[in-house]
Formats: C-alpha cells, structure tokens, sequence
C-alpha cells in the first residue's frame, strides 16, 4: 500500500501512522510519501502516475485534506480505481451505487461489518443518517440501501431534526460536531453508530453522541475512541487485499 500525505495536518499524520502500522502488523508492505505543503498539484500527479504504474503496489492512499492549492476530484480521480483502496475514485462510487463489486469506502463499509457482527437486524430497519458527505454520510446510504433497511439521509438543513432521528431503529451520526446528537434525537432500544472524531472544549477526543445521555437509551452504541475508527482501518486492509487478489487474478 502506498500512502500519500501532503503537508502536516496533525489528525492526517496520526491517520496515516495508524495506517501504516496496521499494514505492518498484518504483513502488508507499506510505502510512505509524505510531501511538503507547497507540493505542486503536477507532481502530485506525476507521483500517482508512477504509482498506477508500478506493479509492486496494489492499494494508493491519498489523505485527505488536501491543501488549497490542489484540486481534491482531480488528484483522485487520477488514481487508478483498482488500487483505489480507499474507494473514492468516481468510478467506484458509480460502481458502488449501481450495486456492482466496487472497492468501497472505507468508514462506511466498517459500519456495516460492525453492525452485522453484533448481528443487528438490518432488513426492513429504520436507518436515519446525520450528515451527507461523500466520504460517509453518502455511502453508508447505499450499504445500508444493499441491505434492504430503510433510508434516511439528514443534514444541517432538515427540518425537526431531532424528530426524524427518534424515528431511526438505526441511528448513524456522520456529521463532525462534538456530542451533538443528545438523548433527544434518540429512540429508546435504537442502535446508535458514532462516526464522529472530534475533541471537545475540555480538548477530549469524542464522538459526535453525547455518549453520556444516549448510552441509557440506547440498545447498542460504539464507543469513540475505539469504536468505528479501528473497523475504517480493518477495511483499509481488506480493500487493499482484495485489490491485491484482482490485480494479480486471484479472484
Ligand atoms: N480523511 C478523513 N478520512 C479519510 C479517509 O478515510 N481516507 C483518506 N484518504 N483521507 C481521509
């Protein structure tokens, strides 16, 4: 796997140690790029060129923000979506939304595997989404969509938002804001999944559930830290073994 990162975001440096550990651990070889903030959008190309290119490499990571100056959609759409490990490239999306073998993004499909481990039921289920980003919110949509629940996708601009959510049998916050969804927005006995990663004013890494309030009602509800953020590095790994498998025509 190769792992890109430009300029010195901290949360991106900690993600991406994490990465290439977890590669380590499990015996995959990781290459680390680490590029300086000024990079020129070209090179960064130039790099991923290379990479499509060498056939010792079966996943290419770029994380992301990328800073002002680079275009986000054009750096990874340049990316060959076989080595697309991290299940951005717009084919993959396109291939994800029509219900065909895509590689798929990585926090969402750990969603799914989290909640089909803990064996909740899944079909027919109220499934409500805080947040629409590309990265989560979006398609988490779909998996759940593929699993026949019921979807709802909310955002900043839903009317009564606390009342759509206490609809949710499954409820997933994807939306960025320190422990915003209160025991008000929730069913109880509803499954709670907390994608969020923030650090609230006291500088605590927490979710976006305020845990203390909803752990009551709630049947189930992942922890944070240690909850969705490990299964998002589980499925780095597993993309990038499959990735690995197609390209050599194992599977
Ligand atoms: N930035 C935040 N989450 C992610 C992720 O899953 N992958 C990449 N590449 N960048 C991110």
């Amino acid at each position: 796997m190769a792992v890109i990162q430009v300029g010195e975001d901290p949360a991106s440096s900690i993600y991406v140690n994490n990465k290439k550990k977890a590669c380590e651990e499990t015996g995959m070889l990781s290459y680390g790029y680490h590029l300086p903030i000024e990079t020129d959008e070209h090179d960064l190309l130039e790099l991923i060129e290379q990479l499509n290119q060498d056939p010792s490499v079966h996943g290419i990571l770029c994380q992301l923000p990328l800073p002002k100056q680079m275009n986000e959609f054009k750096i990874i759409s340049s990316i060959n979506p076989s080595k697309d490990v991290d299940g951005f490239h717009p084919v993959n999306v396109g291939l994800l939304t029509i219900g065909k073998d895509a590689l798929v993004s990585c926090t969402p499909a750990g969603v799914i595997e989290m909640l089909k481990a803990y064996k909740i039921p899944l079909v027919g289920a109220n499934c409500v989404i805080v947040g629409r980003s590309n990265i989560v919110g979006k398609p988490v949509a779909q998996l759940m969509l593929k699993e026949h629940a019921t979807v709802t996708i909310t955002h900043s601009r839903t009317k009564n938002l606390p009342a759509v959510c206490r609809q949710a049998d499954i409820l997933i916050a994807a939306i960025g804001k320190a422990e915003m969804i209160t025991a008000e927005y929730v069913k109880p006995g509803a499954v709670v999944i907390d994608v969020g990663i923030n650090r609230n004013a006291a500088g605590k890494v927490v979710g976006d559930v305020d845990f203390a309030s909803v752990s009551p009602i709630a049947e189930a509800i992942s922890p944070v830290p240690g909850g969705v953020g490990p299964m998002t590095i589980a499925m780095l790994l597993m993309n990038t073994f499959t990735a690995f498998q197609r390209i050599e025509g194992i599977i």
